[in-house]
């Protein structure tokens, strides 16, 4: 339940990267030592995959609650049955991990946001060239090996999940392999730097080649993921459009310099520093056009987000989504509040709407999840805002943060509650 129209100020910390962590905990079920994850985020998709790993026989073990150590060596079972890895797209990390150090895995065909066709094709080209066979029967996928060898492989379309996937199984297989036409994005890089801390030898990512060097075994190791890339642009976001003035703190400034630069046209002020960056945004926001790229373009993740903030702005704005075919489907949403949108194919044409006003409205998927409570945020009267599990999977502590910059927001279980809440929405 929100209450529009507050500025958001102060201060507010990123969590790690759910990206990141998420190739990150299936990468330490590569070695029988003990893993130290640090600055992990406690959000349902790393928490849900916590559980598979835990359902295979790895020993987890919270420390607090972003740290754990893992332990994979009393690993029983390679067929990964959990009920919830259906719910979660990087299920499919644990088909490359496994495959790595067990030439083996049974993983249920991996979910995730309902944002347009996600193949799997460039994950399974990728095993299969590392030797592998695969096979795809009763909404399972297996993948099994004699013995995984280097090679050369050009993916066709630039994907993080089989770069990622790809790389884990290339780790432990023998002798070299080429990705080309890899993805760039940070948490290609926090992947390959932790693998290389487990002992692996892995060079070029953050390029567009990376080559493996197979080792024979991993070994344990402590790190650190890097800060959330979306949830920081999240909350540059949530500055700008609300009309005010956050310190982002535990960033990496260069990761978002797409999204800074966009806010920069759009008329805010960016602050940077080495870990932090602030964003003002003292006047209406202005017009400007995007397309959503891999790294380092323009995130499709940040894409709702933009949406969302030029619905406000003045001027007619284009933005075109070029990674997912379906990921207009909140747009209805930002309609019901008054905002004044028409897709066309992967294009939104928005002309900015001065305010808009609150709604009963309900998120379709995680980011646009998080945008409408963005639009709802700098809306005239209340919104309620529906299905937020989808925000939990990527956002801890969503409203908390908000609501300590200021915003009138409370989560609520339910219709009683919500006739009980304060709040009330036409
Ligand atoms: C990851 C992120 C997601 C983000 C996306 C793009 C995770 C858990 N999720 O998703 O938040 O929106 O990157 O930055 O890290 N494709 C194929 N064949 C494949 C794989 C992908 O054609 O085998 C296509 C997809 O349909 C899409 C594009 O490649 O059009 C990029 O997808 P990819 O980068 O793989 O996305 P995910 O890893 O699923």
């Amino acid at each position: 339940m929100i209450g529009g129209g507050n500025s958001l100020v102060g201060e507010i910390e990123i969590c790690g990267a759910k990206n990141a962590a998420l190739g990150i905990l299936a990468a330490s079920l590569m070695t029988d030592d003990t893993v130290t994850v640090e600055n992990l985020p406690d959000v349902s998709d790393t928490n849900v995959l916590i559980q598979a790993m835990e359902s295979i026989g790895a020993i987890v073990d919270r420390k607090d609650r972003h740290t754990v150590r893992i332990n994979a060596g009393s690993i029983n079972s390679l067929v990964v049955e959990s009920n919830y890895i259906k719910k979660i797209r990087a299920s499919y990390y644990m088909l490359g991990a496994l495959l790595g150090k067990y030439k083996n895995a049974s993983v249920a065909l991996p979910g995730g946001c309902n944002i347009g066709s996600r193949p799997i094709d460039q994950h399974t080209k990728g095993f299969k060239a590392l030797g592998a066979n695969v096979k795809i029967s009763h909404g399972r996928i297996s993948v099994e090996a004699q013995k995984l060898t280097g090679n050369h492989i050009y993916l066709d379309v630039v994907t993080v999940g089989a770069t990622i996937n790809i790389m884990m199984a290339a780790a432990l297989a023998e002798g070299k392999t080429t990705i080309e036409n890899a993805a760039k994005e940070p948490h290609v890089v926090d992947v390959a730097n932790f693998l290389n801390s487990m002992g692996a030898n892995i060079k070029g990512a953050g390029t567009d080649i990376i080559r493996i060097k197979g080792v024979e075994k991993l070994h344990g190791t402590t790190y650190s993921i890097i800060p959330d890339q979306i949830e920081a642009g999240t909350f540059m976001f949530a500055a700008a459009i609300t009309r005010g003035d956050i310190m982002i703190k535990n960033v990496i400034p260069k990761h978002l310099e797409s999204i800074s630069s966009k806010l920069i046209e759009m008329g805010c002020e960016i602050e940077e520093f080495d870990d932090q960056l602030r964003v003002v945004a003292a006047k209406r926001l202005k017009q400007t056009h995007v397309k959503t790229l891999p790294y380092p373009g323009f995130p499709t993740d940040m894409q709702p987000q933009i949406v969302a903030a030029l619905a406000t702005a003045e001027g007619t704005s284009v933005v075109t989504e070029s990674i997912f075919e379906n990921r207009f489907r909140y747009v209805d949403e930002l309609i019901k509040m008054g905002a004044q949108i028409r897709v066309e194919g992967n294009s939104a044409v928005i002309e900015g709407v001065g305010r808009l006003t609150g709604a009963s409205i309900q998120a379709p998927d995680l980011r646009a999840g998080a945008a409408l409570v963005l639009a709802a945020l700098a809306s005239e009267g209340e919104s309620s805002i529906e299905d937020i599990v989808y925000i939990e999977r990527g956002y801890e502590d969503f409203h908390l943060k908000l609501k300590s910059l200021g915003a009138d927001i409370d989560k609520v279980n339910g219709e009683r509650e919500i006739l009980r809440s304060k709040f009330k929405v036409v």
